[in-house]
């Protein structure tokens, strides 16, 4: 399924529409794009079609599309959603390298967690992220996940092996981290 329209300060996270597939051939051919990400293989654009479809209809999926003032710069989404256990692995990628480190991220990992939290009623999420992806795992601790877990050696990338990163931010801890709001009256 696609999540629905949160709008944050910058950012505006959204469901797809049949513009988006086309967006994500360019990016997913970006070697830079996809340097840290788990699957670095380009796809076609009936391969996204067949993404979008496929996520679109899943029930264990949720993605937006990240705009910023009008324009598309990338994906967001909670994955492998267990209802029952409730808990669900999460992803980003900003394609348009123009839009990286200024806070967009951070700005949609913050909307996507409070949605996971608030209307989900989703207790955990979980990632995995290369150690070397500095601003990946800034953003998400950011957005409260922590270390679970260091996996030596898990990818092969630009010639060498990297370390995973496993985090995971719980409902409770991340209530606790919320400012409080004091009702009028
Ligand atoms: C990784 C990615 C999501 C980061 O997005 P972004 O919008 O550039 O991140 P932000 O601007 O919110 O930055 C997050 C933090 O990392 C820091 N940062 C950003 N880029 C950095 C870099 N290249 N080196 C070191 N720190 C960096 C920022 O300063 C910020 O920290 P701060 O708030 O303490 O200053 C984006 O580059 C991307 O999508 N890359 C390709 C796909 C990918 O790697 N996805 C994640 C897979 S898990």
């Amino acid at each position: 399924m696609f999540g629905p329209l949160l709008v944050g300060e910058r950012v505006t996270l959204r469901p797809a529409d049949d513009s988006d597939p086309p967006r994500f051939v360019p990016w997913f051919a970006d070697m830079e794009v996809t340097r840290w990400l788990g699957r670095r293989s380009a796809a076609a654009l009936y391969q996204e079609l067949d993404f979008f479809k496929k996520v679109g209809e899943s029930k264990n999926d949720i993605m937006w599309i990240i705009d910023v003032a009008g324009a598309t710069v990338g994906g967001i989404g909670i994955h492998e959603i267990d209802w029952l256990d409730a808990h669900g692995v999460t992803g980003i990628l900003i394609g348009d390298k123009s839009y990286w480190r200024q806070g967009i991220a951070s700005e949609a990992m913050q909307l996507r967690t409070r949605y996971a939290f608030r209307e989900l009623n989703l207790r955990k999420l979980t990632t995995e992220v290369y150690v070397d992806n500095v601003a990946s795992r800034r953003a998400l601790e950011k957005a409260g996940y922590r270390t679970v877990g260091i996996q030596k050696e898990h990818f092969f990338s630009g010639g060498g092996w990297h370390d995973k990163w496993i985090a995971e931010v719980l409902r409770a801890d991340w209530e606790k981290a919320q400012p409080v709001t004091v009702a009028a009256g």
